[in-house]
């Protein structure tokens, strides 16, 4: 079983406590969240595979690392699509899928309304992003559809906020699928909201509330 890695660097804590704040307007939590994405890739790609490539400086020729494979980046919509706006400032070259799903408010299950991810999925690190982990439901269906493609292996999903219940649903059913949080919060209340969390990701970032 993977571990979980909890992105602590204090740049990225700083701007969590904005997302958290709900005294945060929507143009503050978009930049604070696309900025998290950003430093998130920083730490998912810490060991992506590098290729040795020859570089000539202006002084003589070097050998150079380069990341081998480009990303795919996989936006759970909605609330992940600033978080991978901002990753993609770091994999300029990623591919970028997207699966849409709402959660229904009386079952708190997964609606699946849309898939569209690039082609060629299994030849590639995978990044499935999604800033809140809540139940689990939302995580657990997206990868059920990434399983479909026999590409779980180079998946590593990328939350802001997780609950230990959600933590623990992802890894009761794909054990060996890294999660990389930036918090792991308290329970979840009895509308399925993380508590202390952050509210609803998606309304906050678009102002739909
Ligand atoms: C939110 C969030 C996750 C999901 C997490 O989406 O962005 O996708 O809830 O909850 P879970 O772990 O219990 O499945 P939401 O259903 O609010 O859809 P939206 O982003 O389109 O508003
Ligand atoms: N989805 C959100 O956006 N927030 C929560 O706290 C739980 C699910």
């Amino acid at each position: 079983m993977h571990k979980i890695t909890l992105c602590d660097h204090p740049f990225i804590q700083h701007r969590l406590a904005i997302l958290r704040d709900r005294h945060t307007p929507v143009n503050q939590f978009r930049i604070a969240l696309k900025e998290c994405g950003t430093l998130m890739a920083y730490e998912l790609a810490k060991d992506h595979p590098t290729e040795s490539v020859t570089v000539e400086t202006p002084l003589e020729s070097t050998q150079a690392q380069r990341i081998e494979k480009p990303v795919v980046l996989i936006a759970i919509l909605r609330a992940a699509l600033g978080m991978v706006e901002g990753m993609a400032e770091f994999y300029p070259d990623a591919r970028i899928g997207h699966l849409g799903m709402y959660r229904d408010p009386k079952t708190l299950q997964p609606v699946f309304y849309y898939s569209k991810l690039p082609v060629d999925l299994n030849h590639h690190p995978i990044i499935l992003a999604d800033p809140m982990l809540a139940t689990g439901g939302s995580i657990v269906a997206a990868l059920d559809e990434l399983q479909k493609f026999q590409c779980l292996d180079a998946v590593k999903i990328a939350t802001l906020i997780a609950a230990s219940e959600g933590i623990a649903r992802v890894r009761e059913k794909y054990p060996d699928v890294p999660i990389y949080t930036a918090a792991v919060d308290r329970q979840l209340n009895e509308k399925g909201y993380i508590l202390p969390g952050l509210g609803d990701a998606g309304d906050r970032q678009y102002g739909t509330a």
